[in-house]
């Protein structure tokens, strides 16, 4: 099987700003920003940013266009096969990522639609399942769980994959197809959302307290952990998405310059995306609840059914862009896994390995989606699909990124040598990197993973698993969301290391 290649850079670029650029930079970050002190979150923001950020970006570009190969194949050209176990650990874990985050945009669907046919702003319906009558709930509240408990979001949940299935298609082709309609839509979609938002009567009133610093959050642990997971998520890192795409591009690539290119506009974009938040919530003296989910399935539609005029077109481009950047983010989730066997399983056609990786993503994607889990007993959101995307995220995301992370700076860092990075990017690169990359990726970097994932642990014991207390009713869920995300990971990495060798390749260069 032929490895597809961008036809250009830009394409190239768009396709990894469209990774990075997705519901992380629209919601997640205000979400965090809010809780985790407002304008005093910058600071560790921008410190993990430049010391984790972009030296990590740069290293799984590097990685990509060196090896010309996906993620375990790159990492087994460095270490045999451990380092293969951890590549697939990884993609295994983003494999969980995908599904959760195209749950979400399953849902984000649905909202679409109600937005469209105008049943989002209607009066609020009564919600019988949960035993609330007409007008309990603010609208857009009711109408998410009233689409929550009905089969129609597991349709939308599968339509949401079928487009994932279709622009991963061909792969590198139609990506580069898709996200040169949907990376400039998105980006002017955001200019519109901030221009209404600043001209709100008190929109700049909110953009004073995303400015504000709290600085007594500083001390706190969880602040540090925010940031640095907040960068990860939105640039794609730790699961080496930037590596599969990279693998596209000839070697001769300056994956420097394209690095800080890639960090500047999701970053970009992440800012303004903060402005037109605070705008829009304040305006409405909403409080965003801790929960990004709530933000962008509540809190956000109902301010912009608040708007003077214009509420359905807003509120239609809200969730245009949403479901835009979504699915330029999830395809790469797709991508890098599909990619990653397609080079392993040498002679397999790709349409049997797409199908096969989204047809368990997309059963896995049910199992969040399915309307039987909503149990209005629970507590918080009210439903057992909401918690399972909450735990999925805390341990696949947060511990299986940093995992991956740690070990792919070690085996960088310590295997391979952080110089033979450092000398192939300065080969082609005009921003010339210096002698302080080793010594992020050998030491900083790894000191910095190793401290986040003992706070994690340190927490885990001293509250109970995924803060349920250590007898705490939650408890057993946690521990088998833990043991179904670890098992699967071990197990099918373990596998997919051991099968259907390539013909030998040499290691190193
Ligand atoms: N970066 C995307 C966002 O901000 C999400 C995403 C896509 C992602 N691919 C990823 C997160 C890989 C972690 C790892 O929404």
């Amino acid at each position: 099987m032929e490895r597809s290649q961008w036809s250009s850079k830009l394409g190239f670029i768009l396709a990894a700003s469209g990774s990075a650029i997705g519901l992380g930079n629209i919601v997640f970050f205000s979400a965090n920003a809010y809780k985790f002190g407002a304008g005093a979150f910058y600071i560790p923001y921008l410190l993990a940013l430049f010391v984790v950020g972009i030296p990590v970006l740069i290293m799984e570009l590097a990685l990509g266009s060196w090896s010309g190969k996906a993620f375990p194949a790159a990492l087994r050209q460095i270490g045999g096969r451990p380092a293969e176990f951890v590549g697939w650990f990884g993609l295994v874990s983003a494999s969980f990522i995908a599904m959760y985050y195209i749950t979400i945009l399953g849902w984000v669907l649905g909202m679409w639609l109600g937005a469209l046919g105008g049943d989002l702003w209607k009066p609020s319906v009564a919600l019988p399942a949960f035993g609330l009558e007409e007008g309990a709930l603010p609208n857009p509240v009711a109408y998410f769980f009233s689409m929550l408990s009905s089969w129609w979001n597991v349709v939308f949940v599968g339509l949401v994959w079928a487009a994932n299935m279709v622009i991963t298609w061909r792969g590198a082709k139609s990506i580069e197809m898709a996200v040169k309609v949907f990376v400039p839509l998105m980006w002017v979609f955001m200019l519109v959302m901030i221009g209404r938002g600043l001209t709100l009567d008190g929109g700049l009133h909110g953009v004073a307290l995303l400015f504000t610093p709290d600085f007594s959050v500083m001390t706190e642990p969880a602040v540090w952990h925010g940031a640095f997971s907040q960068i990860f998520f939105t640039l794609s890192l730790g699961f080496g998405i930037m590596t599969a795409y990279a693998s596209y591009l000839p070697k001769e690539s300056d994956q420097s310059a394209s690095g800080l290119m890639i960090a500047s506009l999701n970053c970009g974009f992440e800012f303004i995306a903060g402005l037109a938040v605070f705008s829009l919530l304040f305006a409405f003296s909403m409080v965003p609840k801790a929960s990004s989910i709530s933000m962008m399935f509540f809190v956000l539609p109902q301010g912009i059914a608040s708007f003077p005029t214009g509420v359905k077109l807003f509120g239609v481009m809200f969730f245009t862009l949403l479901l835009v950047a979504g699915l330029s983010s999830s395809v790469s989730l797709v991508e890098s896994m599909t990619g990653a066997l397609g080079d392993k399983l040498v002679g397999r056609s790709r349409a049997g390995i797409l199908a096969a990786v989204c047809g368990c993503g997309m059963l896995g994607s049910a199992l969040f989606a399915w309307p039987q889990v909503i149990d209005p007993a629970l507590d918080g959101d009210g439903t057992v699909g909401l918690t399972l995307v909450d735990l999925v995220d805390h341990w696949a995301f947060s511990y299986g990124l940093l995992l991956t992370g740690l070990a792919e700076c070690l085996l960088v860092g310590w295997v391979l040598g952080p110089h033979v990075l450092r000398e192939y990017l300065n080969a082609y690169g005009r921003v010339k990197i210096g002698v302080w990359f080793d010594v992020l990726v050998k030491y900083v970097i790894p000191l910095i993973l190793t401290v986040l994932i003992g706070f994690g642990i340190w927490g885990e014991v001293r509250d109970g698993l995924y803060g349920t207390g250590l007898a705490g009713a939650g408890t057993p869920w946690a521990l088998g969301a833990l043991a179904v995300w670890l098992g699967t990971s071990v197990g099918l990495a373990g596998v997919l290391t051991m099968v259907g060798d390539p013909p030998r390749e040499e290691v190193g260069q």
